[in-house]
């Protein structure tokens, strides 16, 4: 059995006991394969205090990062990947801009992982009552303490400058982190950002929409006419019988809500982690396929599904309660991430826009009922848009004041639509790189990149060397 959601970022595979289970977008793309002259960094231990917020809670845990100090020169910058909602691995420490800015400046590289994510878990559970000390501020007061520390103990660091650099999710607390901490940090290099918190994220699958559609408007079509296939059966005698042999799902398909928006999401997911990953070309390569399949839409748009999974039952609503409202430390990222969106920023993909393929089949009240059935009735819509509204208040939403922050974007990506949208001063400059998909620039820059994006790559190496001078 296997989930499909978008919840954030990244497309993987999870797997539940032994099974593929969860096939989820999260995390950020995998780095390519390290550089020849890269060393492999090492794993190290933080100790933090569990709430910045609260002097007289002396509670401490321990946050894990990654070093690399193979090009480091004594008063030398420091280069910091902020981790996100994911583990940290060595990739972006051993490839691609950062790791390429670091060479050039001679700069320390670090990794830190973000707390509740990855192996840096503040308790043995996940418990509601401790996911309150996941919020955005704590984890940008942990990179605080993280920097003040190193640069009073390790050798040689006590004058570096430190640039951050964030990807997704990370790249708005890198925007934020020299927002609030320009004390602390110099520069940052801000990679596929959203910015501003939204509860109603239905501009997302209108770019999935206009990205196929770019590809192919007759395998849009059939993505549309397909579902609406689906709604039609579910209201058919026996129909959810059907689907359930058609998409392989591991039990009974519901019909009522929020089973039902549930499973039509799984769907849009699909296509919404096809676009959002998309290397130039994937989309028509998948459209093809899809198109390949024998029968009506129904039948190509299921077996299409039907593929996805490798020979895995598809899971359903129930599953996912199961196996995402426990508290068990196992459910790495979906269940954190999720208690973020709830608490702090929405980003609800839905199909309350009419420009998109999947009807009206999923709508907020889905993710309603999520927050409520993994947290508990306080989860509720005020809960939710308070922290919405909260989050845009101590932020600054579209409104931020900052500089010395390089902001990239790319129109495949579907988040684009809640990130910078132009410059915001001549030190905070907005590259939108037309035809690239999420997190796409921080790779290092290559002869084989667009035109328009190693354009966008040269550029911020020469920003991020204009204000470490
Ligand atoms: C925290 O404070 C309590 C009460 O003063 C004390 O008993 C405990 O030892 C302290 N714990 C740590 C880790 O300092
Ligand atoms: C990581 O930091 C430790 C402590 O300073 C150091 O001994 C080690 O060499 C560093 N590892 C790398 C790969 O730079
Ligand atoms: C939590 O996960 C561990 C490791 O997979 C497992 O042994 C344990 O039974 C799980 N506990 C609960 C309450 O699900
Ligand atoms: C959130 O902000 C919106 C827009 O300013 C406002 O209409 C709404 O009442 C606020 N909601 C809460 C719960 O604060
Ligand atoms: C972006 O790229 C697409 C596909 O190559 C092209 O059709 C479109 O005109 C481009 N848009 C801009 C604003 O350059």
């Amino acid at each position: 059995m296997r989930f499909l959601q978008v919840v954030a970022f990244a497309l993987i595979a999870l797997s539940l006991t032994e099974g593929k289970l969860f096939l989820k977008k999260h995390g950020l793309p995998p780095a390519e394969a390290p550089q020849a002259r890269a060393k492999a960094p090492e794993f190290g231990w933080f100790k933090q205090r569990l709430d910045h917020f609260d002097t007289t809670d002396n509670r401490t845990w321990n946050m894990r990062f990654m070093n690399q100090s193979q090009f480091f020169e004594s008063g030398a910058p420091i280069f910091i990947f902020l981790g996100g909602e994911w583990e940290i691995s060595s990739g972006y420490l051993q490839t691609g801009q950062m790791f390429d800015m670091a060479a050039d400046h001679h700069g320390y590289m670090f990794y830190t992982e973000h707390r509740f994510y990855g192996k840096s878990f503040p308790f043995e559970d996940m418990a509601t009552d401790k996911l309150k000390y996941l919020t955005t501020d704590q984890a940008l007061a942990d990179v605080a303490y993280f920097i003040t520390h190193m640069k009073k103990t390790m050798p040689g660091m006590a004058k570096s400058k430190v640039v951050v650099v964030g990807a997704s999710y990370s790249a708005s607390m890198a925007i934020w982190m020299r927002m609030k901490y320009p004390h602390l940090i110099t520069a940052a290099l801000s990679s596929s950002a959203p910015i501003e918190a939204v509860e109603d994220y239905k501009e997302y699958y209108e770019v999935i929409n206009d990205n196929i559609k770019l590809n192919s408007a007759k395998c849009l079509e059939t993505i549309r006419s397909g579902t609406a296939a689906m709604e039609d059966l579910l209201e058919a005698k026996w129909g959810a019988d059907t689907l359930k042999t058609l998409l392989n799902t591991c039990e009974p398909i519901k019909i009522q809500e929020p089973h039902r928006s549930f499973l039509f999401n799984t769907i849009g997911e699909v296509f919404a982690s096809l676009v959002q990953y998309a290397y130039v070309g994937q989309i028509k390569v998948e459209c093809n396929k899809l198109l390949a399949k024998s029968g009506s839409p129904l039948e190509q748009l299921s077996s299409y599904i039907r593929d996805q999974y490798s020979g895995d039952c598809m899971g359903l609503y129930d599953e996912f309660l199961d196996y995402f409202g426990s508290p068990n430390i196992t459910n790495q990222i979906h269940r954190q991430w999720y208690y973020q969106t709830c608490t702090e920023y929405g980003y609800y993909q839905t199909t309350t826009s009419n420009n998109q393929p999947f009807g009206k089949t999923f709508p907020l009240s889905l993710y309603h009922n999520i927050c409520k059935d993994l947290f508990g009735k306080k989860f509720n819509v005020d809960l939710l848009q308070r922290g919405i509204n909260r989050t845009n208040i101590i932020n600054g939403g579209y409104k931020l004041e900052v500089t010395n922050v390089v902001s990239v974007h790319g129109t495949v990506d579907p988040w684009h639509a809640v990130g910078l949208k132009q410059d915001l001063n001549e030190n905070a400059p907005v590259f939108i790189v037309n035809g690239t998909a999420h997190c796409a620039d921080l790779s290092s820059i290559s002869v084989n990149d667009l035109p328009e994006m190693y354009e966008a790559k040269k550029r911020t190496k020469q920003y991020i060397a204009k204000w470490l001078k």
